[in-house]
């Protein structure tokens, strides 16, 4: 069963979920209650903890990839039309007036690429160039001393000396710049380096495309690119990556999301449109308002699972997208059957296979690691009801191939059993606590449950102190049920705060083009997933309030406490172990005054775990959990069966 699943606007959310949680900015107070009893059994398991359970969920929202995660600095860099508001490209002009561009539909590079801009200069010279301006994505983000790779494809009429610069928007004077001498009348990438002095970091530069001289030329699939993690060509954006690697993720969900689905079946995430060299890449609209450069494709998001050490949850496109656009079960989706199937032998396949040679070929010959395959995404929005068959013809078809491949349903079926079925929930803090104990009861001869995005909607950009004592009290849950439940996924994970680039909030990571920050909801996700544990032990508790959640697992060595106290006065928890248990300890507290509280670009670490040392004495040890806190504590264990 879904909750307040989002398509929906927020206010609509807002109108059906219960009413927030007090957001009190007074500061904590003394607990004047009787204290809670926590009586834990270390050495009777419940059952085991899924070891995938903490992961990753990503789509291309808020600028994730474009403007973010896929640090290509050129907006727009296949130059399309971008009507009467063109304003990814502007002229470069000179006092006399030099410049002018016109988007040229009919000269392009390659099928996918089919149009370019044509810039005719006509009164230039070297101390008065002339040409295109690019912006970037709110300005381009350089640092001093910096080598950014820099290339263009070009065709010239006659022959031309094509410069790229950076430049500083405030001097208009170019910071790094390169000249691609003799241009010809043929198709051709040019390709150089930009290295940056002693300037200023920041985002206050942008990019020209400019000739000394009269000519002609045409452009497009212009690039600026910086360093990227571990180096990888074509890679992702360094900060970010080391922030993700923090949450311990072992799986990535994606592409999506409404991103999988698009608005219009011409519009789904098209796989095969996503891979080889990024001249073959035609890029697409995508469901949330701006147009996808597909430079983050299939083979970078398996390569992103590569870098984190993640397995893959690919989502495939299963036949429907969001404006109501479906293929019958049948014939009709048969060809999307058979692009899953592809799909999967590009991802999985070793290289005597027809996809996986096609991955060799694009530079990975190595076959990734799928545990996983969902088919479409929030299919119960389907006017059509046609999922159920939809998803039988897929499952049947994949389980032919696959047959020990686990398949994930986004919504109830009845004509197979799906392996895990994925479920969503978008809910305010205080339906989080409520609801924490949801699964505690549930079936556990169904299918597996994948709770594959979930946020307590509170903050913007990014998620506050509130959302993060929901989205902890709701963990607890997730922790007790890991039996039934696989794998779980905050959403959506990413988010660029400068003006416009939101789309939804609240969001987990925060960043502009050079700095990025985590959200409390973070440091929870981390400090929770950094203390798994590999089962769950019996426990019980009394007294603790309704804003007050729990869990217990261990491993053999260490036993894992979580306690969220989301009230605004502190709880003494007097905690006894029965099992063996004895020493020093570790915790982590997280904690704010307010739940309005949070971080941001300007106070990146303001709300940070602070660790602290723990004893327990004779299996005991009384905890004075601050209001509004969330902590981690880490107890040794000996050994059990
Ligand atoms: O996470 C944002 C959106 O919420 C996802 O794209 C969609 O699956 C859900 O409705």
């Amino acid at each position: 069963m879904k909750h307040l699943l989002h398509c929906l606007p927020l206010s609509v959310i807002c109108l059906f979920a219960v009413p927030m949680m007090a957001q009190s900015s007074a500061p904590a107070k003394k607990a004047e209650k009787a204290a809670a009893q926590l009586t834990i059994a270390a050495d009777k398991t419940l059952h085991g903890v899924s070891p995938s359970l903490y992961g990753m969920m990503t789509e291309e929202i808020n600028y994730s990839y474009d403007g973010g995660l896929y640090p290509e600095m050129v907006r727009n860099r296949t130059m399309r039309d971008g009507g009467w508001m063109q304003e990814d490209w502007m002229v470069v002009q000179n006092a006399a007036g030099g410049a002018s561009f016109v988007n040229d539909e009919k000269e392009g590079p390659t099928a996918a690429l089919p149009n370019s801009i044509r810039l005719t200069v006509t009164a230039a010279s070297p101390a008065e160039p002339a040409g295109l301006r690019n912006n970037g994505y709110w300005g381009y983000p350089l640092e001093p001393g910096k080598s950014y790779k820099v290339s263009v494809w070009a065709r010239a009429d006659g022959a031309a000396d094509l410069t790229a610069a950076l430049v500083s928007d405030k001097t208009g004077k170019a910071v790094a710049s390169t000249t691609f001498a003799g241009v010809g009348g043929a198709w051709k990438q040019y390709q150089g380096t930009l290295k940056t002095g002693a300037i200023a970091a920041g985002q206050g530069y942008h990019l020209e495309l400019t000739l000394a001289k009269p000519g002609k030329v045409w452009l497009t699939l212009a690039s600026v690119f910086p360093e990227t993690y571990k180096g990888r060509p074509n890679g992702t954006r360094i900060d970010l990556m080391e922030k993700m690697a923090g949450m311990h993720p072992k799986f990535l969900r994606f592409p999506g999301g409404n991103y999988l689905e698009g608005d219009h079946i011409s519009e789904r995430y098209d796989w095969k449109k996503t891979i080889g060299p990024l001249q073959d890449r035609p890029t697409h609209p995508s469901p949330w308002g701006y147009h996808s450069s597909d430079g983050l494709g299939l083979l970078e998001f398996l390569e992103w699972c590569e870098d984190l050490k993640m397995d893959g949850v690919l989502g495939v496109y299963a036949g429907y997208s969001m404006k109501q656009e479906h293929a019958d079960p049948g014939p009709a989706l048969e060809p999307y059957v058979q692009d899953a199937l592809d799909e999967i032998e590009y991802a999985t396949g070793d290289v005597t296979t027809t996809w996986g040679a096609r991955r060799a070929r694009d530079g990975h010959p190595a076959p990734f690691k799928i545990s996983y395959v969902e088919i479409g995404n929030e299919d119960e929005f389907d006017q059509s009801k046609s999922y159920d068959g939809r998803y039988a013809q897929f499952y049947k078809a994949i389980k032919a191939k696959y047959p020990t491949l686990p398949l994930i349903a986004t919504a109830p079926v009845t004509s197979v059993v799906p392996d895990v079925i994925d479920d969503h929930y978008y809910l305010t803090a205080e339906s989080f606590f409520a609801d924490s104990h949801h699964y505690d009861k549930a079936d556990r001869k169904g299918p597996k449950i994948f709770v594959g995005e979930y946020a307590t909607m509170e903050g913007s950009p990014t998620a506050d102190f509130g959302a993060a004592l929901g989205d902890a009290a709701w963990l607890t849950g997730i922790e007790r049920n890991s039996d039934l439940i696989v794998m779980s996924a905050y959403a959506p994970m990413l988010v660029r705060v400068d003006p416009g680039g939101m789309q939804w909030h609240p969001n987990l990571l925060g960043y502009d083009g050079l700095h990025s920050y985590g959200s409390p909801s973070y440091y929870v996700i981390s400090l929770f997933s950094g203390h798994l544990g590999d089962r769950v032990v019996e426990s019980s508790l009394t007294g603790g309030g309704s804003r007050f959640a729990y869990s217990v697992t261990r491993d053999n060595g260490k036993l894992y406490l979580k306690l969220v106290n989301g009230a605004p006065t502190a709880e003494t928890v007097e905690v006894a172990v029965t099992g063996p248990t004895a020493g020093a300890g570790k915790a982590w507290t997280l904690h704010a005054a307010s739940t309005v509280d949070t971080n941001s670009i300007a106070e990146p670490r303001h709300i940070v775990p602070v660790e602290s040392a723990v004893a327990v004495t004779a299996g005991k040890l009384v905890r004075n959990v601050p209001g509004y806190s969330v902590e981690v504590i880490e107890l040794p264990v000996g050994r059990t069966k």
